[in-house]
């Protein structure tokens, strides 16, 4: 990644890739393979490529790949058979994407990666990505959690995605932070796949295994998880928020909501309004220009006190 151009967009600015003129995209056929609904903020992702797809007037082409990769992959065959002349794609998994990508490059259709990254050795199967920077998100709800407790936790991890950027990095970015205090130990860590159930389905078997009572913090990769661990543990006589500490990331109203009744410690806000930055970057594209190889979303921690005040101002 170190020979391409990365810059840092905070994401309430809507023009990114300034200076030229861009390409107008009314009526360009313009393909979006979307992850699934997997979570509010996947929801909140989809809204705001497709509002921006209306804004701007594309013929956008959507397909939900019910978290699957194989269905990603059919989505893209089949944009590139209608003869789009551009593809969003946000990849569920790292690995897996060289053919496809081959195919649409053979085309010349410019492939634009929102949210995830993808690990492929040429690194010109793609034409920029725009992503928030996981590791840093891991770092700041494990630096939270080191401050917040004397650097003393028994840990349960609730992990995204296997295969997933966000799952990877958020988990190397929390242990990066803990690693320097020993008595913060993860005893427990599972993927709850990025879902409320699923949240919720391992936070429960996590409290009812021999190691249960020793957890004394929830680190969930995203809030989703978190608040489904909120129902485990409520429903295991607990009291979440306090008996035990939960912090994730994200920031979706949710969590907002569970901060401000003191049942979620802390968020960490992953910024899924990607949908000006997409079609700015689409644009760009189509009108020659050269992109960043890739873009960092700014994110920001929150915590309790902030909650009330900050609800009403939530935009997902
Ligand atoms: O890739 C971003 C992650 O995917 C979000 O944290 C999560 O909620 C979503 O499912």
């Amino acid at each position: 990644m170190s020979r391409f151009t990365i810059v840092v967009l905070f994401v309430s600015s809507v023009a990114l890739f300034s200076s030229a003129a861009h390409a107008d995209l009314k009526d360009v056929p313009v393909g979006f393979s979307q992850i699934g609904a997997e979570s509010a903020w996947r929801t909140a992702e989809t809204t705001s490529i497709q509002d921006e797809a209306k804004r701007r007037g594309v013929d956008l082409k959507f397909a939900d790949a019910q978290q699957k990769q194989e269905n990603q992959i059919k989505a893209v065959r089949s944009f590139i058979a209608q003869n789009v002349k551009a593809i969003i794609i946000a990849p569920v998994v790292e690995t897996g994407w060289e053919q496809v990508l081959r195919d649409a490059k053979r085309k010349k259709i410019p492939v634009i990666l929102v949210d995830r990254g993808i690990n492929v050795k040429d690194e010109s199967l793609f034409t920029t990505l725009i992503a928030s920077d996981f590791v840093a998100e891991g770092r700041m709800a494990g630096e939270w959690l080191a401050t917040n407790t004397n650097g003393k936790a028994t840990i349960a991890e609730l992990q995204g995605t296997t295969g997933a950027a966000p799952a990877i990095d958020r988990k190397k970015g929390f242990a990066e932070a803990i690693a320097a205090h020993p008595d913060m130990k993860i005893i427990k860590t599972q993927s709850g796949d990025f879902t409320r159930a699923g949240g919720k389905e391992v936070m429960q078997a996590f409290l009812k295994s021999p190691e249960g009572k020793e957890i004394t913090a929830v680190y969930a990769h995203n809030d989703d998880m978190a608040l489904g661990a909120i129902q485990a543990i409520e429903e295991a006589g607990k009291k979440p928020g306090q008996d035990i500490l939960v912090v994730s990331i994200d920031g979706v109203r949710g969590a907002f909501e569970a901060m401000a009744e003191g049942k979620l410690n802390c968020t960490v806000e992953c910024n899924p309004l990607l949908g000006p930055a997409a079609f700015d970057a689409v644009e760009a594209a189509l009108a020659g220009k050269e992109l960043p190889k890739k873009t960092i979303v700014k994110d920001e921690r929150f915590e309790q006190a902030q909650a009330k005040e900050l609800l009403p101002t939530r935009k997902y």
